[in-house]
């Protein structure tokens, strides 16, 4: 199946057969993200990184997945840098940008935008967050990781924990799970629990899902802890922040009573969500998870603007 030119929106824009194709490429272009081994598959092409909101890890990781494939980077990482701050609109800002690149990625703070700058690009655009909405470019990343840790997702209890209302890495996972059989749990306040949308998408594909409001309910199950930061830029109101922030922690001591083999995710940057204390245990697995973001995207733009290693 070609790849060539495509839009990645959300997670749905892709099958199962083509998510497996993605992770079997990333899996080959490991030792090039190391670089341990080089390439010029992507000599002479060029990559747009358009970060109207903060991010280390996704922009440093396209442009380093770009790098490590022959390829060059150019990019707008503050709004009030570009003409942006002039009042141009998110198209015309798009349809100049498609004349200086061969793919656009793109983070926005609105939920639609990458599916509105698609519209009026004929280059491809990949959408690396738009508000509250999809990261399918992160799901990507962590499949690739729990895939690496423990193998086929099928029959395994996954327990994402945290800020699942408002993180856009949340709802594009779960779709995909949806696709590889695996049981979710959802652990959060009330006000932060899982939208209704993601339970009917789950719900249709008849994967069993779980709501619980304490992770020591769910801790001693999990095969995979997916943990997300509590999104206080999304808040309208404050106050709510107030009333849920570190309302979880996950500690040594919450995981006494977790499997051996716990394999504990987090897309990052985190706050206070994950202890320090855990990093040093052998299940913490959210800074391989970190280096992930290389190799895939590396498999991504390799499919998407073409050239193979
Ligand atoms: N995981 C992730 O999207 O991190 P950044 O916000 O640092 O890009």
């Amino acid at each position: 199946m070609s790849f060539k030119g495509m839009d990645i929106i959300s997670i749905a824009d892709l099958n199962k057969d083509q998510i497996e194709e993605i992770l079997t490429l990333a899996n080959k272009m490991v030792p090039y993200a190391k670089g341990e081994k080089t390439t010029k598959a992507l000599e002479g092409k060029i990559l747009a990184n358009l970060f109207f909101e903060p991010s280390t890890r996704t922009r440093l990781s396209f442009e380093s997945a770009m790098i490590r494939l022959g390829g060059s980077n150019i990019g707008i990482t503050d709004q009030q840098n570009s003409s942006v701050a002039k009042g141009e609109t998110l198209a015309d800002t798009i349809r100049t940008v498609e004349c200086y690149a061969d793919a656009i990625v793109l983070r926005h703070p609105k939920e639609g935008a990458a599916r509105l700058a698609a519209k009026f690009s004929d280059k491809p655009v990949i959408n690396c967050g738009d508000g509250p909405g999809q990261h399918p470019t992160q799901t990507l990343v962590d499949l690739f990781t729990m895939k690496q840790e423990q193998g086929s997702m099928k029959g395994k209890n996954v327990v994402l924990v945290g800020d699942l209302k408002y993180g856009r890495t949340v709802h594009s996972l779960v779709e995909a799970l949806s696709l590889f059989g695996a049981n979710l749990t959802f652990v959060a306040p009330d006000i932060l629990q899982i939208p209704q949308e993601s339970i009917k998408v789950l719900e249709k594909a008849g994967i069993s899902t779980k709501l619980e409001t304490d992770i020591n309910n769910a801790i001693a199950d999990a095969d995979v802890l997916y943990v997300t930061r509590i999104q206080k830029e999304r808040f309208p109101d404050q106050s709510e922040y107030e009333k849920v922030a570190g309302s979880y922690r996950i500690d040594n001591a919450t995981l006494r009573e977790a499997k051996k083999n716990l394999t504990i995710m987090h897309p990052l940057p985190r706050v206070d969500e994950i202890a320090p204390e855990v990093d040093a245990t052998e299940n913490a697995k959210y800074f391989k998870q970190t280096f992930n973001a290389v190799p895939v995207r590396m498999a991504i733009l390799s499919l998407i603007v073409g050239g193979q290693i």
